[in-house]
């Protein structure tokens, strides 16, 4: 199917597979057990649901080969997502194609392995915003979990972040398993954890539920990775919201938002001093975050309110240390002061913070609606562009 649209795509030039609609629920399989080994027991009944990530690419190296390889384009990549639960525990099984089975063998912090991480916001549901999908956001913690191919499980990690460079470590409340398909060329990481805990309570009808993947191979680490937008997983035991659940679907499964040719006009005069995207490069570097494949892991519903409202998910700065201020006072350590410039929030009067981008609520929602509908098409799974 994919290739056939691929096939018509490169006889028409119509748009290619990934820029189909994409469906964001994955349908949670209801089981006595969930099993550890990956594809067997329940796993072999659950529906896989097929998700695309977009490269995010937050930090450069001071090594050029480094950075040469992170710019290498691979083909898109795509993960099957199974979820499976029972009374007290859920499951996620990730599974995707690799060419290269990137093991980390000692000193993890010099070496490129490949990985994956699951995230959960800790709290979701009608009235909460969806956290920032790179690790949650100031107001918005989320539970990370994350799988390295290792010889020692031990290197598994569980965190809350509430922003990026933000992570406070959790004790280990998840069981993981990544196994690599040498004949499949293929990895299968499985994550089993309780459905509640102190950390976290997914006893729900929709679950939203973050995704990235690590290629060793390409050298990708810590920001550097590729980044699925939340997807929502449904347990048909659990009570639904139907009002979250239309909340969350706006815009997604190819619902008509609003004229994106449009809300590029508007893009394209009001937005690009702050922001990189597409053809547009004229904003420095790191003022705010670059837009390159925001359609891509952002939902719809997120970018309506990071324009409507912008104060109510403030991302931290993606690379805080990149710039400084050599006018300012040195720290005991000897560092200066970050450049003002370059933090994009401010206290605020009552002690919350307020982004630094004007929120656009003069706007009529027509046109926020076509300026979402064009940010969701700046998107492209070989583009290797940075986010910061
Ligand atoms: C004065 C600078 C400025 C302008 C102008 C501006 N922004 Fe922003 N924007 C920021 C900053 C700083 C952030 C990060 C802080 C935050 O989360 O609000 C941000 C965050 C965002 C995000 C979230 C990014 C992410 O990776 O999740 C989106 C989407 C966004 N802006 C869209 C827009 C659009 C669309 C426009 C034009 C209508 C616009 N911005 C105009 C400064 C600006």
């Amino acid at each position: 199917m994919i290739r056939a649209i691929c096939l018509l795509a490169a006889v028409f030039g119509a748009a290619p597979a990934w820029a189909e609609a994409a469906p964001h629920i994955i349908e949670g399989e209801f089981a006595a057990k969930v099993p550890t080994e990956p594809e067997t027991g329940a796993w072999t009944k659950a529906t896989p649901l097929t998700v695309t990530l977009y490269r995010q690419r937050t930090v450069r190296l001071r090594d050029k080969d480094v950075n040469h390889k992170l710019d290498t384009e691979l083909g898109p990549r795509t993960a099957a997502v199974k979820v499976v639960y029972s009374k007290k525990q859920l499951g996620v099984q990730v599974s995707w194609d690799d060419a290269t089975q990137d093991q980390l063998e000692h000193a993890y912090h010099d070496a490129f392995g490949d990985a994956v991480a699951i995230e959960f916001p800790q709290k979701y549901g009608m009235g909460e915003s969806l956290p920032y999908v790179g690790m949650g956001d100031i107001d918005h913690p989320v539970v990370v979990t994350i799988q390295r191919a290792h010889k020692d499980a031990s290197h598994n990690r569980q965190f809350v972040a509430a922003g990026f460079g933000s992570l406070t470590a959790i004790e280990r409340d998840t069981e993981m398993k990544m196994t690599y398909d040498a004949a499949a060329k293929r990895w299968h990481a499985v994550f089993v954890r309780p459905l509640k805990d102190h950390n976290l309570d997914l006893t729900h009808g929709l679950v939203p539920m973050g995704l990235a993947i690590w290629e060793g191979g390409v050298h990708e680490r810590g920001g550097n990775k590729a980044l699925a937008p939340w997807r929502f997983i449904r347990l048909g035991k659990h009570k639904l919201d139907p009002d979250y659940l239309a909340y969350v679907s706006w815009g997604e499964d190819g619902q008509p938002i609003g004229d994106p040719k449009k809300g590029e006009t508007i893009a394209k005069t009001q937005c690009i001093a702050c922001h990189r995207f597409a053809d547009q490069q004229v904003a420095p570097v790191g003022i705010a975050p670059g837009l390159e494949n925001i359609g891509g892991y952002a939902v719809a519903r997120y970018l309506q309110e990071s324009v409507q409202e912008p104060s109510k998910v403030i991302l931290r700065p993606l690379n805080p240390n990149r710039h400084y201020d050599k006018s300012g006072k040195r720290d005991p350590h000897g560092a200066y002061p970050n450049a003002v410039a370059y933090t994009w929030s401010v206290p605020g009067a009552d002690g919350k913070h307020m982004s630094k981008m004007p929120p656009f609520a003069h706007l009529p929602a027509d046109d926020v609606n076509n300026l979402v509908a064009y940010l969701k098409t700046i998107k492209d799974p070989l583009n290797t562009k940075g986010a910061q």
